[in-house]
C-alpha cells in the first residue's frame, strides 16, 4: 500500500476531528443528562427548579444560566458548581449527579432531602472539593 503524503494528512485531520467532536458531545450531553436526572430525582414543591431548569433550549451553554448552576465556562454545559441550598428540596441524595463529570463543588444544604448518604460518594462525585450536605434529614 502506497500512502503519499495528502491522503494520510486528510486521514489524521479528519480522526482528530472526530475525536474531538465525540469528546465534547459526549461531556455536554452527559452534563444535561445530569441536571435532567436531578430535577426527576428531587420534588421542588416550591418551583425553584420547574420554571428555570427548562430542558427545551438546547442553544450551547443553556443550563448555565439554570437557577444554582455555575458552569466552567458561560457558553459550554460543563458544570462547575451546583448550589441548590434552602429550596425546601425533598428526596434522596439525587444519583444522577455521578453524571456531572466536572463537577468540583455540590450544595444541597437547608432542605428535606433525606436517607442515607451513598457509602461510595467518593466515587459519584470524585472531583468535588467543597460539599455541604448540613441541615438535611440525611442518615448513616
Ligand atoms: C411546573 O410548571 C408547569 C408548567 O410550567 C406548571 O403547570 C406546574 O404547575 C408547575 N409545578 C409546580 C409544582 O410548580
Ligand atoms: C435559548 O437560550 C438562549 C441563551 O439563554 C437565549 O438567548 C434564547 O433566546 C433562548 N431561545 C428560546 C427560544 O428560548
Ligand atoms: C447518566 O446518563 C446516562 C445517559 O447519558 C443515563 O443512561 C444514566 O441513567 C445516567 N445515570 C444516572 C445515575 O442517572
Ligand atoms: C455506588 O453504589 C451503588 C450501590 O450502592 C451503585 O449502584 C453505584 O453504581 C455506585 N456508583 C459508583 C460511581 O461507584
Amino acid at each position: 500500500m502506497v500512502l503519499n503524503g495528502r491522503p494520510l494528512t486528510v486521514l489524521v485531520v479528519v480522526s482528530l476531528w472526530l475525536l474531538l467532536v465525540c469528546g465534547l458531545s459526549y461531556g455536554v450531553q452527559s452534563d444535561i443528562d445530569c441536571l435532567k436526572g436531578i430535577k426527576a430525582e428531587l420534588e421542588d414543591p416550591y418551583g425553584y427548579l420547574n420554571t428555570s431548569w427548562n430542558f427545551n433550549n438546547n442553544t450551547e451553554g443553556f443550563i448555565c444560566k439554570f437557577t444554582g448552576i455555575e458552569c466552567w465556562h458561560p457558553d459550554e454545559n460543563k458544570v462547575l458548581n451546583i448550589r441548590l441550598s434552602d429550596m425546601g428540596l425533598n428526596g434522596q441524595f439525587p444519583g444522577a449527579i455521578k453524571n456531572c463529570t466536572s463537577l468540583t463543588g455540590l450544595d444541597l444544604s437547608n432542605n428535606k432531602l433525606f436517607g442515607i448518604i451513598p457509602k461510595n460518594i467518593s466515587h459519584i462525585i470524585g472531583y468535588v472539593t467543597s460539599l455541604d450536605l448540613s441541615s438535611n434529614n440525611f442518615s448513616g
